[in-house]
């Protein structure tokens, strides 16, 4: 938890939240950093803010008291989107100090009403509508529905070139000290790359064509600076982000890195048996492979993990006639966050009858998921020699395929 100053007259309110299922779902193995910012004109905003994920803010008015900022003086609560991670608070704030006018989206204001019964003083705006601070900070608001919820939009500081995106352009990832892209090492950058690619599948993904008409709208502003709801704050390359948010974007379609993604799963260590010897030939291949096993990987995990891969392997089992049951789950996963356009490979043993292909084409089929696969390898049992050896060749195959989809893209 840390306040620091982002630029002229704002400051930043940073609370992270680890030990936690974020949404309730997802896993986020290094935390995540919720932001809050001040902007002191001669009126006092607060955009967003910090909930102490149990709706009881403490460490927001802690964090408040650092920077000598009463909340009761807070003039206006700009709510940028309503999800509870960033509105959570207002409860607690109606309760202490009421006298404070909210600024947002019409859907916002439903939004409010319905989760907070709150009604009161509410300024909705549409694009283009100004506020003036004082002290030269004419704030613009502009709507980006739908990153992440229909009410979303963003805010935009006119005299700093502040963004105030929220979910747009965040990530995954606590903030320890630095939490600006001007004091991070290239290492630290890369976590945070890491992170962000993370949050956009988890989160975002299933939003994408909603992400690139909020990047073309906000294109047409001067953007010096883009300090997100969540993770750390551009100010000396904010092209950066915005260009990976274009790449995150257009993954869902394919074709994305030039990776392979191995997920599988395995009852007795049959299937498992071939995943092995894949593992072998992609080493071979040098291609750069994720392998995650079901169901003990997250589903997040292998979503971060797919959204990056243009190649994906599907190993598992028939199971009582059906795909093996955790690999149904991950897939029905995939399909709702829209996951298009991947070149595929499913392999997996049975006993005494197929039937996980006959699944894998049904979930495909009816999600129109558009990926391409190569003919699968079934294997009674154990895999034979004979079956590694198809199995050889059909990695070769897919290796070839991702290879010039990328190549070609
Ligand atoms: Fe960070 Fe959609 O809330």
């Amino acid at each position: 938890m840390n306040a620091t100053k982002v630029t002229e007259d704002i400051f930043k309110l940073t609370v992270n939240a680890e030990d936690i299922l974020f949404e309730g779902i997802w896993e986020i193995p290094n935390g995540v950093a919720m932001n809050s910012y001040i902007i002191k004109g001669d009126k006092t905003a607060i955009v967003d803010g910090v909930c102490g994920w149990n709706g009881v803010p403490e460490k927001l008015f802690a964090l408040m008291d650092s920077l000598n900022i009463d909340p009761g003086s807070i003039e206006y609560v700009i709510i940028n989107h309503v999800e509870p991670d960033h509105s959570g608070w207002l409860e607690s704030l109606i309760r202490i100090f009421p006298d404070f006018k909210v600024v947002c989206s019409r859907e916002a204001a439903n939004l409010l009403a319905s989760f907070y019964r709150h009604t009161d003083n509410i300024i909705t705006i549409h694009d283009g509508f100004e506020l003036d601070l004082g002290k030269g900070h004419v704030l613009k608001f502009y709507e980006i529905p739908n990153v992440h919820w229909p009410d979303t939009m963003v805010t935009f500081d006119t005299l700093t070139g502040t963004l105030f995106s929220c979910d747009a352009f965040g990530s995954y990832g606590k903030i320890t000290s630095a939490g600006y892209d001007d004091q991070l090492s290239e290492e630290e950058i890369s976590f945070f790359e890491k992170e962000a690619v993370r949050y956009y599948s988890n989160i975002v993904a299933v939003f994408s064509s909603s992400v690139l008409k909020a990047i073309e709208k906000c294109s047409a502003l001067p953007v010096k600076i883009i300090a997100p709801g969540h993770g750390i704050v551009w100010r000396k390359d904010p092209a950066k982000i915005i260009d990976d948010y274009k790449r995150y974007a257009a993954y869902q379609k394919g074709p994305a890195k030039e990776e392979i993604t191995v997920i599988w799963g395995s009852m007795y260590g049959m299937t498992e048996k071939a995943v092995m010897h894949v593992e072998k030939v992609l080493e071979q291949e040098n291609i750069k492979y994720n392998i995650h096993r079901v169901p003990e990987t997250s589903w997040g995990t292998i979503l971060a993990s797919v959204w990056d891969s243009t190649g994906i392997i599907l190993a598992m089992p028939t199971y009582e006639y059906k795909m093996f049951p955790p690999m149904a789950a991950v897939l029905e996963e995939l399909c709702k966050k829209r996951v298009s356009g991947r070149c595929a490979f499913r392999l997996g043993s049975y006993g005494w009858s197929g039937g996980a292909q006959k699944e894998l084409d049904e979930i495909m089929d009816r999600n129109r998921a558009k990926w391409e696969f190569i003919e699968p390898v079934e294997f009674k049992g154990s895999p034979s020699d004979q079956d590694l050896e198809l199995i050889t060749e059909r990695v070769h195959q897919l290796v070839r395929t991702v290879r010039e989809r990328v190549s070609n893209r």
